[in-house]
């Protein structure tokens, strides 16, 4: 999918977001600024959190109460699978609710296969290239 504004990626989110359920688990991959909190936003609007939702900066994790959990993982400053098991990062993955991963590049062969990846690419014009894979249920974005 064409995305020419952080408006459209949010969109895009939203309405993926609409269809994700309870116990999902979803990878965000992208380059820095790509729109990975961008989207992450719009699946946030539509679990109807209304907190807003930034990237969390010293903590690794943010959850946040909407119709379902969502805990948002950033895991940018994280210094490898050693940490992210002692932080027990491993429940998050089989959340009692929705996990969304910034990258998870760093857990490497830890992340779920069943998960959803969404990776989001830049393009020369700064429009965005959106493709969604993987997860173990039907979705939609329409
Ligand atoms: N089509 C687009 N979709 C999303 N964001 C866009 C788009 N065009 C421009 N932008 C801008 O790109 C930035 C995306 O920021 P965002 O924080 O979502 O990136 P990120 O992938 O989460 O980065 P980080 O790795 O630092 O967490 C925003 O400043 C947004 O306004
Ligand atoms: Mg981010």
């Amino acid at each position: 999918m064409l995305s020419r504004s952080e408006k459209e990626t949010e969109e895009i989110g939203y309405r993926f977001g609409k269809s994700l359920k309870r116990g999902d688990t979803v990878s965000l991959i992208g380059s820095l600024g790509a729109g990975k909190t961008v989207f992450a936003k719009g699946i946030a609007r539509a679990l109807g959190i209304t907190e807003a939702v930034v990237s969390p900066t010293f903590t690794l994790v943010q959850e946040y109460e909407g119709s379902e959990k969502l805990y948002h993982l950033d895991l940018y400053r994280l210094s490898g699978e050693d940490e992210f098991e002692s932080m027990g990062g491993e429940e998050f993955l089989y959340p009692d609710g929705i996990t969304l991963v910034e990258w998870a590049e760093k857990i490497g062969d830890m992340m779920r296969s069943d998960a959803f990846f969404v990776t989001i690419t830049i393009n020369d014009d700064e429009s965005r290239e959106i493709t969604i894979e993987g997860g173990n249920h039907e979705y939609s974005c329409s």
